[in-house]
């Protein structure tokens, strides 16, 4: 199968809904393709759910590399989306095109994700320029955290809503290919997915959006620290892990693994020169 593209996510709008899934490393980029999944993100929310930390703001450009390059060797036919951390994008238009283009040069990644409305519609309309493709993300954005006391819903006023439309427009005018709209009203979403003109890819934006997003570790009941109501988990592996990794535990004890299928022989006359 050919590779999706951006313009192929674009053309999706009101034909079919997209797929998309935040993955983070080979394997997942595997099973998501094997899956058919169009789309994986290589979020940065990898920041929480791979490294641990409380929040995604302490992130590097090296460290989204390292999983971006991994995920693009596994990712087949999903187009691979590389989330712009933290600080590579907002200070300057020249930063957001040069770390773009890492993504792209060095990560294999088809585009890349940045998270904001108006505020970096300059980057945007630059990174596009120079033939990079871009992802909008706005409503919750998670690099915001600080400004926004914490991860709350979003635009549950009139007022705030209509914002969120003007930042959703603006990066369809300044050439997003698609625009993730996080944890905000349902109306919200279902009213932005009709006017612009791009796509919309929805996570707890209610089910009018023209695709949706979780992450890989949510979806599969592998990630228990965080559970937002807007995550279904669609699978129990955590708990099948941990049963699978206490009987191996359980075998190495009781002396049950490894048998005889697990182990190497040697020629029996090497064997008996060998123990004499
Ligand atoms: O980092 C991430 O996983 C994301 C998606 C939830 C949209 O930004
Ligand atoms: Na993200």
């Amino acid at each position: 199968m050919p590779r999706t593209t951006a313009p192929d996510v674009a053309a999706a709008k009101g034909v079919r809904k997209i797929v998309m899934l935040a993955a983070y490393d080979f394997t997942s980029a595997r099973l998501a393709e094997a899956a058919g999944v169009d789309v994986i993100l290589v979020g940065d929310s990898l920041a929480m759910v791979v490294l641990g930390h409380d929040d995604t703001l302490s992130v590097t450009m090296e460290e989204m590399l390292h999983h971006v390059r991994a995920v693009a060797r596994g990712a087949g036919s999903a187009l691979v989306v590389a989330d712009m951390p933290f600080m590579s994008y907002q200070a300057s238009v020249e930063m957001a095109v040069t770390n773009a283009g890492r993504f792209l040069k060095e990560g294999r990644a088809g585009a890349v994700k940045v998270e904001g409305g108006r505020a970096i519609a300059p980057q945007v309309r630059a990174m596009v320029a120079a033939g990079i493709p871009v992802l909008g993300h706005v409503g919750l954005t998670p690099q915001h955290v600080a400004a926004l006391g914490g991860f709350k819903v979003q635009s549950k006023t009139a007022q705030a809503a209509a914002e969120l439309l003007a930042d959703a427009m603006a990066l369809a005018e300044a050439g997003c290919f698609a625009v993730v709209l996080e944890c905000i009203p349902a109306p919200v979403a279902a009213a932005v997915t009709r006017v612009v003109p791009i796509p919309t890819i929805g996570i707890g934006a209610g089910p009018d959006c023209d695709g949706q997003v979780l992450v890989f570790h949510d979806v599969l009941g592998l990630y228990d620290r965080i559970r937002p109501r807007f995550v279904k988990q669609f699978g129990e592996l955590g708990e099948q892990a941990v049963a699978a990794l206490t009987g191996y535990a359980e075998a190495v004890r009781n002396s049950d693994f490894p048998g005889e299928e697990h182990s190497f022989s040697m020629a029996p006359e090497a064997q008996t020169a060998f123990e004499a």
